[in-house]
């Protein structure tokens, strides 16, 4: 099953074109300035997209690997570091298998990215590869789909609209639930049209994603040999974790 390719990864900076990396960005650094013990410079990203969060905090003085499995959001990422003169590096890694040997001062992964590996030994992988590649006491933060939320308030079926320089793009989603793998199956339809309507292209996307209870992820991180510092409802600092609370971010430390 493909994801993140072709159109769908064309289109990805429109679909999500109102999301707040800026803010998400601070946010990230803010946890590594509260957390990190010794200096902080150098981060690794798994799974980057299309690169937003990288340039945010290119901004705030990181230096950053950023690496998804999509070469084709990559190539998009790559042409935005070009325009914007950046110095993010970014590279081709599936993250359950990081062929990469040197050491950084903290990853991250957000944006649920960690829920697409989908199995208890994946997701293990995923962690255990971060833990080899930070430095002692180097952290991890990660964004991930809470389950409880997920449980209660999904939508089976979801349209959306965007503005795109030649006309628009329309999304149907049909959600299906596989509960005993906690996976979320999520086919997207979408057709783009031009300014009078007229369909230039349609095509498909499905996306197959895992959500987690806190106390999964805990006993994940634990495993990897991480310890965890804080668990916060993603980008917000005034909020306690609720049964309604989608994203759920962790910061843990390797020990
Ligand atoms: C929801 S997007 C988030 C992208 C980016 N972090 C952002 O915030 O825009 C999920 C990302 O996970 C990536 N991904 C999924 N499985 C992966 C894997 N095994 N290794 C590396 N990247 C993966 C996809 O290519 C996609 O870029």
């Amino acid at each position: 099953m493909s994801s993140y390719l072709g159109k769908y990864a064309e289109y990805y900076n429109y679909i999500y074109a109102n999301k707040p990396y800026q803010d998400e960005a601070t946010f990230v650094h803010n946890c590594l300035q509260r957390y990190s013990t010794g200096q902080t410079q150098a981060l690794i990203e798994l799974a980057c997209g299309t690169g937003r969060h990288a340039f945010e905090l290119e901004k705030l003085g990181y230096q950053i690997l950023a690496t998804d499995y999509s070469a084709d959001l990559l190539a998009v990422a790559q042409a935005e570091a070009t325009q914007l003169a950046s110095t993010v590096a970014f590279e081709l890694h599936d993250m359950r298998n990081l062929q990469i040997d040197r050491v950084f001062d903290a990853a991250y992964c957000l944006f649920d990215s960690i829920g697409y590996v989908q199995t208890n030994e994946a997701v293990l992988q995923v962690l255990r590869n971060a833990h080899r590649i930070v430095r002692d006491k180097g952290l991890l933060i990660l964004e991930f789909w809470h389950a409880a939320a997920m449980l209660r308030g999904y939508e089976p079926v979801r349209h959306a609209r965007w503005s795109l320089p030649g006309g628009e793009l329309l999304r149907s989603s049909h959600t299906t639930l596989h509960v005993d793998r906690q996976l979320a199956e999520v086919r997207y339809s979408l057709r783009e049209t031009d300014t009078v309507g007229h369909v230039i292209a349609e095509f498909e996307e499905t996306q197959l994603n895992r959500y987690f209870l806190v106390q999964e992820m805990a006993l994940f991180l634990q495993q990897a040999g991480f310890n965890v510092l804080e668990w916060l409802p993603a980008y917000q600092t005034d909020k306690a974790i609720g049964p309604d609370t989608w994203h759920i971010m962790v910061v843990a430390q390797k020990e």
